[in-house]
C-alpha cells in the first residue's frame, strides 16, 4: 500500500522538547487544550489534527494506523523535529504504536492514555464496519450520539464533545473506523519498545477496560501506570492536571 501523508493541521505551543498530542476518534486536537495550557511552560507542544478529523484533510478509503502514523512522521519533518515525545489517546494509541515500530529512532517517549495494544476481536471488527456502512448512509449523529455516554459520564462535557464529533467529516469516520479494524496486534512487539512509556488509564473507562492498560504495562520494558480513579475515556479533560503531570515526568525522562 502507498503511504502518501498528508499536510495536517496543527498548532503550536511553549518552548522545549517536543511533545506532540495526538486525540482519539472521533474527535480533534481541542479535546487537549486543559493539558496544552499546564504542559506549555515546560515543553514545546503541538496538537495536530489527525487525517479526516477537525482541520485536517480528508482522503477517501481506509486510514490504516500505519498511514497516520506517517502523517505525523511528515509532520515532524515539516517542523524539523529529529525526536518527539508522542502522546495519543485511544485510536491515536495505535497510531503511535504504528509510529514506534515505523520509525523507533524518532521515538524519545509514548504515552498510551485510554488506549490499548490488542486488536479487535472478530467481532468489534465486524461491528465497525456496520458502523461505517450506517455513517455512509446516515452521517456521523447516530454514531456520536452513541459514543457520548461512552466517553465520559461527565455531563459538564458531554456538549463540547457532541459538537467536535458532529463536526469530524463522515468520510473521516469511515476511513477510521475501517483503519482501526485492520489494525495488527501490537502486545507482543512492545517489548522492544525501548523509550520511557507510561500508561495513564481512567479506572471508568467504558471503551477500553482497564485490563488492557495493566497488561500494555507489563509487556513495556520501561513502562508504568498511572490509573486515575476520577477518570473514564476523556483523562484530559477529566484530570487535566494530573495527565499534564505525568506528561511532564516522561518529557523529563525523555530528554535526559
Ligand atoms: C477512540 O476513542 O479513539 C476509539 O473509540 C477507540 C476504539 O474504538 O478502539
Amino acid at each position: 500500500m502507498d503511504l502518501v501523508p498528508v499536510e495536517l493541521y496543527y498548532e503550536e505551543f511553549g518552548q522545549g522538547f517536543p511533545v506532540i498530542l495526538m486525540h482519539g476518534y472521533p474527535l480533534n486536537h481541542t479535546i487537549w487544550m486543559p493539558v496544552v495550557e499546564r504542559l506549555q511552560a515546560h515543553a514545546r507542544v503541538i496538537t495536530p489534527d489527525l487525517r479526516g478529523h477537525g482541520k485536517s484533510p480528508v482522503t477517501d478509503g481506509e486510514y490504516s494506523m500505519r498511514l497516520m502514523a506517517e502523517d505525523i512522521h511528515a509532520l515532524m519533518n515539516r517542523l524539523d523535529i529529529p525526536k518527539a515525545v508522542l502522546v495519543g489517546h485511544s485510536m491515536a494509541g495505535y497510531v503511535s504504536l504504528a509510529f514506534a515500530r515505523a520509525y523507533p529512532g524518532r521515538l524519545a517517549g509514548l504515552a498510551m492514555v485510554a488506549s490499548q495494544a490488542e486488536a479487535d476481536s472478530s467481532e468489534k471488527r465486524q461491528g465497525r464496519y456496520i458502523t461505517a456502512e450506517e455513517v455512509g448512509r446516515k452521517g456521523v449523529r447516530q454514531v456520536a450520539k452513541s459514543m457520548l455516554p461512552k466517553l465520559t459520564p461527565r455531563k459538564e462535557l458531554t456538549a463540547d464533545l457532541m459538537e467536535i464529533m458532529l463536526k469530524t467529516p463522515k468520510k473521516g469516520v469511515i476511513g477510521t473506523l475501517k483503519g482501526m479494524a485492520e489494525r495488527p496486534d501490537a502486545l507482543e512487539w512492545l517489548a522492544e519498545i525501548e523509550v520511557p512509556a507510561v500508561v495513564i488509564a481512567g479506572e471508568q473507562d467504558a471503551i477500553i477496560p482497564l485490563e488492557r492498560a495493566r497488561t500494555m504495562t507489563q509487556m513495556l520494558r520501561r513502562g508504568w501506570l498511572v490509573e486515575i480513579p476520577e477518570a473514564a475515556h476523556m483523562p484530559m479533560l477529566e484530570t487535566p492536571q494530573v495527565v499534564a503531570d505525568t506528561i511532564q515526568q516522561l518529557v523529563d525522562l525523555a530528554a535526559a
